[in-house]
């Protein structure tokens, strides 16, 4: 596999061609970013947590029959991944009231969900990735109905098996965002990443958050937060 020229970066990952047009490098950065940029840092090896983590996950998921882009761990921070077409949507699933959601319905933090929410956004910086919901989606040709049915399914079936998958080493999924992309034959999967940066999580003992919030909130102990994550779903590596 011949790694080729980069085609995009993005804030947390760059993306590059191989000699396979159905196949890309992903490579994860220690840059960070948070409200849509305007405040960024790097977070010491996140870069190489974020790529195990998020392999991990998706083979897990793999394993219980769900489809990502994982193909293979190149190395600590670049992965080959299956070559999609990202559909333009922050698929939100939330467990536990915190962020966004505990603003707007005036919900405290960490208040029980009598079951699991999915918001959708619209993936576009320029407009802040407003909340839209199934009608918008389809109104503006972002996905079409079989697609969403198949994005919700998905999005269910990957939440009841993270929530299990992190109690399992003493973390509360409290929330996550997915993106699914569509391969070339036109079947959507799960694509992008499965991280710290991506998901909320709290220590199942202390309520501690061990995720980007620490460094959205100036909570200190951002990289051992993230190196404990990679800790407990792989043991010391
Ligand atoms: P929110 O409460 O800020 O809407 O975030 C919900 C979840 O989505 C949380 O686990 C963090 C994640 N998230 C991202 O992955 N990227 C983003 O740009 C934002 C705003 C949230």
């Amino acid at each position: 596999m011949e790694k080729r020229e980069q085609l995009y970066e993005g804030k947390a990952k760059k993306v590059f061609k191989t000699d396979d047009p159905n196949l890309l490098i992903v490579s994860y950065k220690d840059d960070a970013t948070a409200f849509n940029g305007e405040k960024k840092g790097t977070i010491e090896a996140k870069g190489v947590v974020n790529n195990r983590v998020s392999n991990h996950m998706m083979s897990l998921l793999e394993q219980e029959g769900i489809k990502t882009h994982y193909v293979k761990t190149l190395n600590d921070r670049e992965t080959l991944v299956r070559s999609v077409k990202i559909i333009p949507l922050e698929v939100i699933m939330r467990n536990i009231a915190a962020g966004s959601l505990s603003k707007r319905l005036g919900l405290a933090e960490g208040t029980k969900l009598n079951s699991p929410v999915l918001e959708f956004c619209y993936k576009n910086d320029a407009l802040g990735d407003p909340m839209i919901n199934n009608y918008h989606i389809k109104a503006m040709n972002l996905a079409t109905q079989e697609e969403l049915e198949v994005i919700e399914k998905m999005a269910f079936a990957i939440n009841a098996f993270m929530i299990n998958h992190f109690k399992t080493v003493g973390i509360e999924l409290i929330d996550f965002k997915i993106e699914f992309g569509r391969t070339s034959d036109g079947e959507v999967i799960l694509a992008d990443e499965i991280s710290p940066d991506t998901c909320r999580f709290w220590d199942s003992k202390t309520n501690e958050k061990l995720d980007k919030d620490r460094f959205r909130r100036d909570l200190g102990n951002v990289e051992q937060a993230y190196q404990e994550v990679l800790k407990r779903l792989l043991g010391e590596h």
